[in-house]
């Protein structure tokens, strides 16, 4: 068994151990604590911690969200940060960082893998021992030749067989797609982290659900839209399910979410493509224009009394951020984990 550091949070006097092989972060959720986080893979900057005393290594140096002003005050991202003796730390905790679900490293062998779109693939992984997690949150995902553990949502939900199902869309020379689209195949093991996301379904909120999505976002708003469907608490409410591609062969989900109940009748699929004319092969006759153009002209000055969810590619978010802002509507009804 590896030996655990001793992680001590200065202003509250706070411990919890860390093996040499965790994350400051990831250590701290799995013992309960609500350690600020988002993407878990260097690129957000929200699990900034203060080094006050003790030795880290940081799995990735150069990670974007760690600036020069934050290096010399000795400020580490706690998601790549390793320790390599007992700790001090400076960090404020927030309750809504608590993990409902404590998150666990399992091994997870694939199963099956099918094509969704020309470039968005599911790989379906039955864990070795259950791992639970809520709809829409994502696990990180490590198996050999990564140089760090991905983080990928789920599709599906708990309620399933124990699987844990992730639509994942290749990126052009990205090391990681790379693995899982050519050289993983059914039978292969990997190494499974998780559930991480704070942009799980609320099933106590009384409100109507928006879920908005582009490329690989079809993943955790699925799983929403799968959990609410199946949670008594929130299967009468409806539900408009919004997903942007650039053209028509982008445009995926309605298959899948019309084996839902109550698909046409409060459950509605609202496709929207920016650029039909990418591909000549397939007409497009349905809506053009940017998914969060569609949203607008669809929920109009409803949007503030919905519970909103979305994942999707940078620009995508911003634009439906500002949608939001521009909507009034009240942050504690947004929901969305940055970390695409
Ligand atoms: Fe660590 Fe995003 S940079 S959680």
């Amino acid at each position: 068994m590896v030996a655990c550091f001793k992680i001590t949070i200065a202003d509250t006097g706070q411990q919890f151990d860390c093996g040499p092989d965790d994350t400051v972060s990831r250590a701290a959720l799995r013992a309960g604590l609500g350690m600020p986080y988002e993407c878990n893979v260097g690129a957000c900057g929200s699990c900034k911690i203060e080094l006050l005393d003790g030795e880290i290594v940081s799995n990735w140096p150069e990670a974007p969200a760690l600036t020069d002003r934050d290096r010399a005050r000795r400020r580490v991202l706690g998601c790549q940060s390793r320790p390599a003796s007992d700790c001090t730390i400076k960090v404020r905790l927030g309750n809504h960082y608590v993990s409902r679900i404590r998150p666990q490293r399992v091994a997870a062998v694939l199963t099956s893998v099918h094509d969704v779109t020309h470039d968005i693939r599911e790989f379906r992984f039955q864990p070795e021992s259950p791992l639970a997690f809520l709809p829409g949150q994502y696990a990180l995902i490590n198996c050999a030749g990564f140089n760090g553990p991905r983080a990928y949502s789920m599709s599906n939900t708990a309620r399933d067989d124990g699987s844990l199902h992730f639509q994942i869309k290749r990126v052009h020379n990205g090391v990681g797609t790379t693995i899982l689209f050519d050289r993983l195949g059914p039978g292969d093991t990997v190494t499974l982290d998780g559930p991480y996301g704070l942009a799980y379904l609320r099933t106590e909120s009384p409100r109507d659900i928006v879920c908005i999505a582009g490329g690989s976002g079809l993943a955790p708003m699925l799983s929403i839209a799968r959990g609410a469907a199946a949670d008594p608490a929130t299967a009468a409410r409806k539900l408009h399910f919004f997903y942007g591609g650039r053209c028509a062969t982008d445009i995926c989900g309605e298959e899948l979410l019309s084996a839902l109940p109550g698909f046409g009748a409060r459950l509605f699929f609202h496709p929207v493509v920016s650029m039909p004319e990418l591909d000549s092969n397939v007409s497009w006759s349905g809506r053009v224009g940017f998914v969060h153009q569609a949203v607008q002209e669809v929920m109009g000055q409803s949007l503030a009394d919905h519970e909103i969810y979305f994942a999707g590619p940078p620009a995508m978010t911003q634009a439906v951020q500002q949608l939001l802002s521009q909507n009034g509507v009240p942050r504690e009804q947004v929901h969305y984990d940055a970390f695409y």
